[in-house]
């Protein structure tokens, strides 16, 4: 059989496989990618892009490609609860950094903002780059089956355009290859959890419906409307794909009784209840059934097998965490795999990808399931959970406007119900508090502080190693930029300031190539706003080693007469050879 090599293979063109081969090629890590169709994702799919990730795109050069085609921020926002989106307003909730001091902690936190970026957009932006910096990419071709040795992995593929099969000899292998990963389960990989929780389908439609929207700008519009609670995401949705004539709604089906039948007569019914108006045109683009699952991988690898993304982590779109984790598993992953194939690294580095990424896939798992469950006291306030018939959730529903004291408390209840929805709709703690505990960190002996305020709503910066670097803005003569923009590029950096020599000698003094920052008055970069003496949590003299992924591996609070030393023997640590 006819065999082609490459370094690294993926499986799958998805939000983890295109942005794992765009790392990859950045990098100068020969590498391939096998996907099945003839095309990349045809439907909206996952959208909101939180900063975290656009953090990763700017430092893989594409973030102003996606802001480019995105729908930006101060469009996102005003998630509306309503009866249709003709018909009564229940109440909003300020998302996804638009709320005022929200938005001040998303400024404070990062260099970037988030956007909303439909799935069927963003994987060709990844793609493109991808392809441009060296990716061999591979359409119409199906992966089948892996065997593996000492030296790499053997995949064979079937080509479905001649229609025979071949084999790609690689040394490493991604599975990138969504919720229904077969790399995932060839590799034996444990999986926590449930598929098939629930069940939703998709409805992608035209219509004008600025007249409902645009006043109150959103990427989600909940309807609260009989049949509402039954399978789905917790409440029917009406999501924006494009401001506002591009439309996704996602309505649940009970998962026991199997999808319904998806005719376009079923998709434009759905749609006139969700939207309230007939009187608007809709064309249906498609429909498709698909099921809420609450699983989680316990272990990414099997030796030279690793898997990101959906294949290790199958969740509902609750908090907009789908693409967002899987660009980021695949970003932990790619530096590893451009060290160890360069040589510089053991092998040993990899095993840290499961142990930093598994604990976040379990965690954002549970996140967007719980979110479901909340929205369950929004249609309690409305004593609307199980109603008799539609007319009793209608009258439930009215009966909120009375001036009873039942109907004080019952205004109560829903605006206490809806204001909870923070945790899916502003929880920038969860998209921006993961920190890493793995033999590629090395504790400083420092005490861990914890959270001090909520951990799922508020980032909280820190330069402990394990975190991800704290941003601040610098200036280098008359450029403004962050101190990620500082770090990253594949490459270790040091930070230090005025007196940390010793530290700079020690970086230069590593066969491995580090970068150097040095902040300070007169140096390469200033701190005019001090803004970074007072997150950097190291003395001027000081060190912090920053991963090429952006987070701090190892701190060193002062000055060190014996910094080599210290270097040293860090990165013989997080590099795995000792
Ligand atoms: P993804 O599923 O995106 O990619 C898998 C890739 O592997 C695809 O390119 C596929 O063709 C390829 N592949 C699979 N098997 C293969 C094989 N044997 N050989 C070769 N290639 C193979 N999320 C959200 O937040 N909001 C939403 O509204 C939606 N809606 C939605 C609708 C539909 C229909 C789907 C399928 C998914 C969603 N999602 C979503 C989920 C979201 O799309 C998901 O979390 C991310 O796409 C995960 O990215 P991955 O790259 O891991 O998998």
């Amino acid at each position: 059989m006819h065999t082609v090599e490459t370094d690294v293979l993926i499986v799958g063109s998805g939000p983890a496989g295109a942005s794992a081969a765009l790392a990859l090629s950045t990098y100068g890590v020969r590498n391939m990618v096998v996907t099945r169709y003839a095309r990349l994702a045809d439907t909206p799919r996952a959208h909101i892009t939180n900063q975290r990730t656009m953090e990763v795109l700017r430092d893989l050069g594409v973030e102003q490609d996606v802001i480019a085609k995105a729908t930006p921020q101060q469009l996102m926002g005003d998630t509306t609860f309503c009866t249709s989106l003709a018909g009564e307003e229940l109440g909003r909730v300020r998302s996804w950094g638009n709320d005022p001091l929200v938005q001040a902690a998303h400024e404070l936190a990062s260099p970037t903002r988030m956007c909303d970026m439909p799935q069927h957009l963003m994987e060709p932006v990844l793609v493109d780059a991808a392809i441009a910096r060296g990716t061999d990419f591979r359409y119409s071709t199906v992966y089948k089956s892996f065997v593996q040795d000492e030296h790499g992995v053997t995949v064979t593929v079937e080509d479905r355009l001649r229609g025979d099969e071949y084999t790609i000899r690689a040394r490493y292998l991604i599975g990138a290859d969504g919720g229904r990963s077969q790399v995932a389960e060839d590799a034996g990989l444990p999986m926590g959890g449930q598929m098939g929780v629930a069940g939703s389908i998709n409805i992608v439609f035209d219509a004008d419906l600025s007249k409902y929207t645009a006043h109150r700008p959103s990427t989600l519009y909940w309807v609260l409307a009989p049949g509402a609670t039954v399978g789905g995401i917790g409440a029917g949705l009406v999501r924006c794909v494009r401001p506002w004539n591009e439309w996704l709604i996602v309505w649940g089906y009970d998962v026991t009784a199997g999808a319904p039948d998806l005719t376009e007569e079923y998709a434009l019914s759905v749609v006139r209840q969700l939207v309230g108006d007939d009187e608007i045109p809709v064309t249906i683009k498609s429909s498709s059934a698909w099921t809420v699952n609450e699983m989680y991988a316990e272990t990414y690898a099997n030796g030279r097998v690793f898997c990101a993304g959906d294949a290790v982590h199958r969740h509902p779109p609750s908090n907009g965490l789908g693409s967002n984790t899987s660009v980021q598993d695949s970003y932990n992953l790619a530096w590893k795999l451009k060290l160890v194939l360069d040589g510089v690294a053991s092998p040993t580095l990899l095993d840290t990808y499961t142990a930093e990424r598994a604990p976040v896939g379990r965690q954002i798992v549970t996140r967007a399931n719980q979110s479901i469950a909340e929205t369950a006291p929004i249609f309690e306030a409305l004593d609307g959970l199980s109603p008799q018939t539609p007319e009793q959730l209608w009258a439930n529903i009215a009966a909120r406007k009375d001036a009873t004291e039942a109907a004080a408390k019952q205004r109560a209840a829903l605006r206490e119900a809806i204001a909870f929805k923070v945790y899916e709709f502003n929880a920038h703690g969860v998209d921006l508090n993961q920190r890493y505990t793995s033999s590629a960190v090395v504790p400083d002996g420092t005490p861990d502080p914890g959270f001090p305020r909520d951990p799922e709503l508020h980032h909280q910066p820190s330069s402990r190693p394990g975190a991800k670097l704290p941003h601040a803005w610098l200036t280098s003569g008359t450029r403004t930029l962050s101190t990620l923009d500082t770090v990253g590029k594949g490459r270790f950096t040091l930070l230090t300031g005025i007196g940390g020599e010793a530290w700079l000698r020690a970086a230069e003094a590593q066969p491995l190539d580090i970068a150097t920052v040095v902040v300070g008055p007169g140096q390469e970069y200033e701190d005019p706003y001090g803004d970074w003496v007072a997150v950097s949590g190291i003395s001027d003299a000081g060190a912090l080693l920053v991963r090429p992924d952006g987070y701090v591996a190892f701190r060193y609070a002062d000055a060190a007469e014996d910094a080599d030393r210290l270097l040293t023997d860090a990165l013989r640590r997080i590099l795995g050879h000792g």
